[in-house]
């Protein structure tokens, strides 16, 4: 019994940080952006490779141009791990 409730909260703690993880948020993000963030030539402005602007956490919750807004659908927790992911893309 208590390996049993041991195992459970093993579950519920890896499947929390999954949902907060930055790579799997980023599933969302590379239709514009590309796996590795360089974005579409299509699109100004999707290259997020050569870094982020100061206002980068507002222009993800808020939209800029084709940029949807996030606000709304993304915990702060999920902005917060998606924009470091997109930092570690940064070459
Ligand atoms: C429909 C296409 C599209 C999707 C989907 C999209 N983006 Fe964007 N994103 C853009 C475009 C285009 C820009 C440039 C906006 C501009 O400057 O006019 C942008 C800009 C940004 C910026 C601002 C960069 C800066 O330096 O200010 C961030 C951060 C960003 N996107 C992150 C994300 C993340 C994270 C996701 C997924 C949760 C995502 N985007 C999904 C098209 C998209």
């Amino acid at each position: 019994m208590r390996k049993t409730m041991l195992v459970m909260v093993m579950v519920l703690f890896t499947s929390s940080v999954a949902f907060a993880d930055g790579a799997a948020v980023y599933q969302k993000c590379k239709g514009c952006h590309g796996a590795e963030g360089k974005g579409l030539a299509a699109m100004a402005g999707s290259d997020l490779s050569k870094g982020l602007s100061p206002d980068a956490a507002k222009n993800l919750a808020d939209g800029k141009g084709k940029m949807p807004a996030f606000g709304k659908s993304l915990k702060a927790e999920e902005q917060k791990e998606v924009l470091e992911y997109v930092k570690g893309l940064k070459k």
